[in-house]
């Protein structure tokens, strides 16, 4: 198992404090916001990361993170061009997965539980994918999954009208299949490749699973998630 943190993107939504940094070096609590999702892919044993971000902070993130070895690990880099979505940042990570199993946290998101439970059911499903969702009060703003009978049936990215409260959270867990669906996608409304359609494409090929995080978990990528994870964090001494 390898780890991908996706650290790209434009961080829009917090602009003027992205002006002139990349949203995932932003402070959340005491540490840099790209320390939590390490952080929990290091406490799993997950010790080979690719991190993938822009152009214009590459030598930032580089800077902060090095090699690895201040975190007793090896830190790989990709560029992403330009912020055309997070499939189209994972493809970057083809060479690096080596066709080896892949656990991907988006940059900034924020959790309390372990990953090691969820790998370890990963690793006995026998590939595929496995999908980590939260009830949350404002499911429109994220992936919203359908659930029937214990099976995940289906993704919305961003509906108007969620089916449920259950968000796709940024932790994905995945076999080397991931690179060949992401080849077939097409642009969405929005111009990007949409996480949602890969996963949309593995539960169509009932090769999907899910787990329902039970500590907190946050994005940080407005300014209001991003006090929340901070007064998350320090509650809970992260
Ligand atoms: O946080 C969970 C949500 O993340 C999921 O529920 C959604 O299904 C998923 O689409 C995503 O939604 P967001 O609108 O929050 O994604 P955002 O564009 O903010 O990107 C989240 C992270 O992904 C960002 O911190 C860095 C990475 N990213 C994003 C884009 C668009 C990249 O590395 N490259 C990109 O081009």
């Amino acid at each position: 198992m390898k780890g991908v943190v996706l650290a790209g993107g434009t961080g829009s939504r917090l602009y003027p404090l992205t002006k002139v940094t990349n949203k995932h070096l932003l402070p959340v609590g005491s540490k840099p916001m790209i320390y939590y999702p390490i952080e929990r892919l290091l406490q799993a044993g997950i010790k080979e990361i690719l991190i993938v971000t822009g152009t214009e902070h590459m030598g930032s993130v580089v800077s902060l993170l090095g090699s690895g070895k201040d975190f007793n690990c090896r830190f790989s880099y990709k560029v992403q061009d330009e912020a055309g979505g997070i499939a189209q940042a994972l493809a970057l990570a083809e060479n690096f997965a080596g066709g080896d199993d892949i656990t991907v946290i988006l940059g900034d998101n924020i959790f309390q539980d372990e990953l090691t439970p969820y790998l370890k059911e990963y690793a006995a499903q026998g590939g595929g994918a496995k999908l980590l969702l939260k009830e949350v009060p404002d499911p429109g703003r994220y992936g919203v999954a359908e659930l029937k009978a214990g099976l995940i049936t289906g993704i919305e990215e961003k509906p108007l009208q969620p089916r449920s409260n259950n968000a796709v959270t940024g932790i994905y867990i995945y076999d080397k299949k991931v690179f060949e669906y992401i080849r077939t996608l097409k642009p969405s409304g929005r111009g990007e490749l949409e996480i949602t359609d890969v996963n949309n494409k593995y539960i169509a090929d009932k090769r999907c699973t899910y787990s329902i995080f039970q500590g907190f978990w946050t994005d940080a990528g407005t300014l209001e998630s991003l006090r929340y994870a901070a007064s998350l964090v320090e509650q809970h001494n992260l």
